[in-house]
Order: structure tokens, then C-alpha cells, then sequence
């Protein structure tokens, strides 16, 4: 009863209801708050802080940047589910308007990654190893997928094409989606010369990813998410974009860095988040309705690089779709 009515104090407040239904659309840092609902810091802060003490909202630090997002414990997600569905955000114009600034906060931050993979997509092949014991991380995607268990393989985020390139002797079929013309250019090349005719690449987001509501319940057996998230503002979102377009029974692949302390790679690579924990992941699994089958680290044996993580999840019992998609063409 005290933490219910807590809660339900700090939500009961103009400012920390915007904030409340900002952050269980996206997770946030206090300066892109700020410029979302066009208050000063302190104040933002002020709010946040009370919001964090209820429960209702998480803060993590993750080097220089501090995010906010909605708690994942289980009152407060169902309280902060229940304040959405009851806010009327299209009716009200403070909400709408903060609708609007959130999604150009989102646009400004893709456009930045993708200024950054348009000037970088012909250097990728050598920023793509720097850090990471690629030949490892490789045989582990390839062993976890299993070489003849796959059918069809969906690579969001397929940049130059490598995932596909290792997993087409392994496949009937590869599609690889990718929002850079730079990366997919340098990636068509990439499966022709490695004579990969049984794998396409295409311009989407994986976001939206794009295979439609359609009349056949057809999917792929796995989709990869190879160095992909740290990237994204909503990897959650992502992931259950990519559920959607699984088989029942089908498994997701996440290949991405263990929590690291290179700021740099914010500041010069464009990524927003520094690594994931094995906690935050199988967290998004639980939350998403897929059982974990695997969870590596793969440690390099040198000091200067980066630990990758490979996740494998898999969908329990039926998926559950509102619709079906189209097959895979
Ligand atoms: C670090 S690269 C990894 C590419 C590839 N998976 C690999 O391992 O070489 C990340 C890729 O994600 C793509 N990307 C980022 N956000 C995206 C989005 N919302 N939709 C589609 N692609 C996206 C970028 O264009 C970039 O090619």
C-alpha cells in the first residue's frame, strides 16, 4: 500500500506524467529530457530524482552519460502500462508536442549513426576487428546457430554483409537489412565476389522491418543482431521487431560488446550505449517470451580489447502475432 501510494504521488504531477510516459516510449539521457520538454535541468532533475525514488523510473550510469527509463519491476511496468493507456497523448497538445520533439530526438541521433556509417562504410572492414577476437566470435555464431538446423537467416543491421557471407554455406536462404545505401553498396559487392547468390541485402530498418502483414504464417529461423544495438536508442524495440519475423520456435542471435569503458567509441563510432550486461539482455529475453540457450563471453587475450558477448534466445511455444507476415520471398 505505501509503495503503490508513492507511486501514485509521483506520478500525480504535470511534469513527472510527461516524463513517466516519455520514458516507457524510449530510454533517455537528461540532456535530450531536457530539450524534449524544454525545462531547465535542475528542475528535470529534480522530477526525475522523485520518479526514480518511487520506483517508477530506473537511472544507470554508463560512463559520461547517465540514461532514464521506465522500471522493469513488475507493479511499476503494470502502473506505468495502465497511465499510458489511460493518457489520451493524441488529444492533449503538451503531449503531442512532446510525441513530436521525442521523435526528432530520435531522428537526430539516426541521422548522426548513419552520417557516421556513410563516411565510414569504406573503412568498416578495418574498424570493424579493432577491438573484438572476430575469428572467435565467429565460430561461436556459426556453432550457436547450428550449421544445419537453419533455413532462412535474417541479418538486421547487416552492414557490409560479413554475417552473411559466413552464414551462406550454411542456409537456403539470407537477407540482410540495413538503413546505410554505403554499407548495403559495399555489402553486394561483398556477396558477389564470395559468390553468395543465395543471400540479398535490402535498404530497411530494423525497426520496421520490411515484411508485411500478409497471408501465410512463414518466418525465418533466426535473425542476427551482430554489433548492432549498442547503436540503437531502443534495442528492446528492435528485438521484438525481429520476434515478429521469426518461426514459431525460431532464435535470435545477439552478438554485441560486454560492458565497457570506451568513451570514445561514443564520442568517434557513434555508439550510444557501452556494451550490455548478461543481466540486461536475458532481461529483455524474459521480457520478450524467449527462453535463453546460450549465453558466451568471448574474453580477447590481449588487454586492450573488448569482451563480445553472444546471446541465443529462442521463442517458447506459438509466436504470438497479431497477424502473419508474408512469406520470405
Ligand atoms: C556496426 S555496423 C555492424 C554491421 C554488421 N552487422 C557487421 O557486423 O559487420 C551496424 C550497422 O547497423 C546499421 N543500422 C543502425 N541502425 C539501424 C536501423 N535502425 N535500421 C537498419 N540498420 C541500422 C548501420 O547502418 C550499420 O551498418
Amino acid at each position: 500500500m505505501e509503495k503503490l501510494l508513492g507511486m501514485l504521488r509521483a506520478a500525480g504531477d504535470a511534469t513527472r506524467l510527461r516524463l513517466l510516459l516519455l520514458l516507457t516510449k524510449a530510454e533517455l539521457t537528461v540532456s535530450e529530457i531536457t530539450l524534449i520538454l524544454g525545462q531547465s535541468q535542475p528542475r528535470v532533475s529534480r522530477h526525475l530524482r522523485l520518479l526514480c525514488e518511487a520506483g517508477l523510473l530506473e537511472r544507470f550510469k554508463e560512463g559520461a552519460w547517465v540514461f532514464y527509463r521506465a522500471a522493469d519491476q513488475a507493479k511499476a511496468v503494470e502502473l506505468a502500462r495502465a497511465i499510458s493507456a489511460l493518457a489520451d497523448v493524441e488529444a492533449d497538445p503538451v503531449l503531442v508536442d512532446d510525441q513530436r520533439r521525442l521523435a526528432e530526438v530520435r531522428t537526430q541521433r539516426a541521422q548522426e549513426a548513419a552520417a557516421y556509417f556513410r563516411a565510414n562504410a569504406a573503412e568498416w572492414e578495418r574498424i570493424r576487428s579493432l577491438h573484438v577476437p572476430e575469428q572467435e566470435v565467429e565460430a561461436a555464431i556459426v556453432r550457436l546457430l547450428g550449421r544445419d538446423r537453419l533455413d532462412s537467416v535474417l541479418d538486421a543491421g547487416t552492414g557490409t554483409g560479413r554475417m552473411l557471407e559466413l552464414l551462406s554455406p550454411y542456409i537456403r536462404r539470407g537477407i540482410g537489412i540495413d538503413g546505410s545505401p554505403e554499407m548495403l553498396a559495399i555489402g553486394r559487392d561483398r556477396l558477389g565476389q564470395a559468390s553468395a547468390f543465395n543471400c540479398q541485402v535490402r535498404r530497411g530498418d530494423v525497426y520496421r522491418l520490411p515484411f508485411g502483414d500478409g497471408q501465410v504464417a512463414n518466418g525465418f529461423d533466426a535473425v542476427l543482431f551482430h554489433q548492432v544495438l549498442h547503436f540503437l536508442d531502443d534495442p528492446q524495440a528492435a528485438l521484438r521487431e525481429a520476434i515478429r519475423v521469426l518461426k514459431p520456435g525460431g532464435r535470435i542471435l545477439i552478438a554485441d560488446f560486454a560492458p565497457h569503458a570506451l568513451e570514445f567509441l561514443r564520442t568517434e563510432h557513434a555508439h550510444r550505449r557501452l556494451g550490455f550486461s548478461d543481466a540486461e539482455v536475458q532481461g529483455w529475453f524474459k521480457a520478450a517470451g524467449l527462453k535463453t540457450l546460450a549465453s558466451q563471453s568471448l574474453v580477447p587475450s590481449d588487454t586492450e580489447g573488448l569482451t563480445v558477448m553472444v546471446w541465443l534466445g529462442e521463442t517458447v511455444g506459438a509466436v504470438v502475432r497479431e497477424k502473419t507476415i508474408e512469406a520470405v520471398p
